[in-house]
């Protein structure tokens, strides 16, 4: 396994592979990987010949007052875990590097950027989407993995390929849960015990939603309604949103008759979680 932090090294190792015909595999990730971030990664080395791992925690896609200081790294331990799940190459630049002086071109997807994670965090997804372009010009994938934890960038993602022609597939895999049901996030590290317990509470507004929706229930104001109690329930959550919305333009629905995403994004503590379901 390779590990680059040059830009100019990286494309002439991406070079030499597209002359080879060989086809990449690209997992972005911002490090402190877990078993999601695992699962993009063996999903790519099933599918490509050469897989490539970002990891960059992307100061633009942090708001202000939000945890990029704090934001849990590992390199070691990462690399370690790229290089058992199949990693071929590892790409970790500094901020420096990606970002280089009077860096100011940035790609706004706009749309389904506006709502859910967008509303509550203006700019993050500009933050996102710029960063994955400059990714995929770097690295040229033919396939880029992201979780379906993320739903919400995978929607921005897959816009912004179709919208600008580029020449990636985008492929998304399903959430990984710990055992208890918890949706996997680098961010569970900031949780407490009292917290990690509470934070379960997201997990269990979704398999109620499923529920009353495998009951009939079709109305997304009476099953939000239900979900936030359960949420509440718990003195240490804060919603930020409990949505039911299409799963192309993310805009609420008034009746569930197609496929829907219902989506949660709750504060435990200062630890901002998101989580989500799909109705089919
Ligand atoms: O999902 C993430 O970890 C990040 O948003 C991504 C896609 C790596 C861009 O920084």
């Amino acid at each position: 396994m390779r590990v680059y932090k040059s830009i100019e090294l990286l494309v002439n190792e991406i070079d030499s592979i597209k002359r080879r015909r060989e086809t990449i595999g690209l997992v972005p990730t911002m490090g402190y990987l877990h078993e999601g971030h695992l699962s993009l990664i063996r999903k790519a080395r099933k599918d490509t010949d050469c897989v490539v791992v970002s990891i960059f925690v992307n100061p633009i896609q942090f708001g202000p007052g939000e945890d990029l200081k704090q934001y849990p790294r590992d390199l070691n331990r990462d690399l370690r875990l790229c290089r058992a799940s199949g990693a071929d190459i590892v790409f970790f630049p500094t901020s420096k590097i990606m970002y280089s002086n009077g860096f100011s071109s940035y790609v706004n997807v706009e749309g389904p950027t506006d709502r859910l994670c967008g509303a509550s965090r203006p700019g993050h997804f500009k933050g996102v989407a710029t960063v994955v372009a400059k990714l995929f010009n770097i690295v040229n994938p033919d396939i880029a993995y992201f979780g379906q934890k993320d739903a919400q960038q995978a929607i921005v993602i897959k816009k912004m390929v179709e919208d600008l022609n580029m020449p990636v597939k985008i492929k998304v895999q399903p959430i990984v849960r710990e055992k208890d049901g918890l949706a996997m996030s680098s961010r569970n590290a900031y949780l407490n015990p009292c917290q990690r317990r509470q934070a379960l509470s997201l997990y269990r507004s979704l398999k109620l939603a499923q529920e009353l929706y495998k009951k009939g229930e079709k109305d997304p104001k009476k099953i939000i309604k239900g979900m936030r109690r359960v949420i509440l329930k718990e003195k240490g959550a804060k919603i930020d949103y409990v949505s039911i919305v299409d799963t192309k333009k993310l805009k609420g629905l008034n009746r569930i008759s197609e496929k829907a995403l219902v989506a949660v994004a709750v504060k435990i503590g200062k630890t901002r979680l998101i989580d989500n379901v799909i109705l089919n």
